[in-house]
């Protein structure tokens, strides 16, 4: 086995060659010091804090095809769009709980029309003036991101899911291109948002090079937040046969991310804790992640944005018993951070 000092060169300094990341990803012969040190970063830079996103669904039309995703183009699913009423009241929810920043996704719906959106997103800020305003809602030209940010917005998800070109093409239709995701996230920085980009863990047909590809890619952005998540097939979809990622690397993958981002916020995706892991959260936590993005969708649209199969229902109940959950794992809520960091 190979001496790990190679690790402590990663923990001081945040880089790692492409030869040794190959090794931590391929074997499991340094997980225990992995994760050690993982945990230490996420200490020294986060404490024991998790950050809460209030997450809010708010349409599930989308105009494009991923070969993963179940609310792709042609699924045959209930498509649905809350009104700005609906999404100011799941604001509210949240909002009433201490959850500060408010995480807009939907597929990427092309009727909803930019002065629309913007409307919504200077009204939640008139009525929750300490709020920060995150939008996950896909590729848009630079003037629709320019306005979404002027109406008060201020970060931006959107995983590039693969940043390897050909890999990219094997998940997605002709019409899509990793180019232009990859255009999408620099405009977005550019302009000023605060974004999160990611990748799916064992989507079908990835390798251990196509992720190294990820973690470099990142790397290149320096994205202030990052979501990864394994892959779960959707029964709809052409992947459904596609056997789910593990919970195992994508835990791994958290550690290295934290090792290479300590200031990042990376959350403990809600895919991950799909897959049924016992003390999937806990684990997630010690591994790294810092942030929960709690649903704030009501029941009756939740059940119909369904990215893969069996993703949880959430109800507030599920949140007080979380808030309980996470301190009895050491763990404790952060909800002032936005108000500290003026946005
Ligand atoms: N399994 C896991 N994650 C998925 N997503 C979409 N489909 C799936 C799936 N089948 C993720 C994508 C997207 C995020 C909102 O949901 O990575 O960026």
């Amino acid at each position: 086995m190979k001496n790990s000092s190679f690790l402590y060169d990663f923990f001081k300094k945040g880089n790692i060659s492409n030869e040794n990341l190959k090794l931590l990803l391929e074997t499991e012969d340094f997980n225990e010091i992995l994760f050690k040190l993982a945990k230490i970063k996420r200490n020294e830079h986060h404490k024991n804090y998790v950050n809460l996103r209030g997450l809010i669904e708010f349409t599930n039309n989308c105009e494009n095809n991923c070969y993963y995703c179940g609310i792709r183009k042609s699924s045959k699913i209930f498509r649905y769009r809350l009104s700005k009423k609906e999404i100011l009241k799941c604001c509210e929810k949240a909002d009433k709980q201490g959850i500060k920043t408010f995480v807009l996704q939907g597929g990427q719906d092309p009727n909803y029309k930019d002065e629309e959106l913007c409307q919504i997103i200077r009204e939640i800020k008139e009525n929750f003036k300490d709020c920060t305003i995150t939008l996950s809602i896909g590729e848009k030209s630079k003037k629709s991101y320019e306005s979404f940010f002027k109406a008060g917005a201020r970060r931006f998800l959107l995983r590039q899911e693969t940043a390897s070109s050909s890999h990219y093409e094997m998940l997605h239709p002709k019409n899509m291109s990793l180019k232009n995701r990859k255009n999408c996230l620099f405009t977005l920085k550019e302009i000023g948002f605060k974004v999160g980009a990611g990748f799916l863990v064992n989507s079908p047909h990835q390798t251990t090079n196509n992720i190294i590809k990820d973690l470099n890619f990142l790397k290149e952005l320096n994205p202030f937040m990052i979501g990864i998540g394994p892959f779960i097939p959707q029964k709809q979809t052409p992947f459904k046969n596609h056997k789910a990622g593990s919970f195992k690397l994508t835990v791994k993958l958290i550690s290295i991310l934290r090792l290479m981002f300590p200031f990042a916020m990376i959350p403990s995706t809600t895919s991950l804790n799909t897959l049924k892991e016992e003390n999937s959260l806990k684990i997630s936590l010690d591994a790294g992640a810092n942030v929960l993005m709690p649903n704030m969708t009501p029941k009756k649209y939740q059940i119909h944005y369904n990215l893969y199969d069996n993703k949880p229902i959430r109800t507030n109940k599920t949140i007080k018993s979380l808030k309980k959950k996470l301190y009895t794992m050491g763990y404790k809520f952060k909800v002032y951070e936005n108000i500290l960091q003026k946005n």
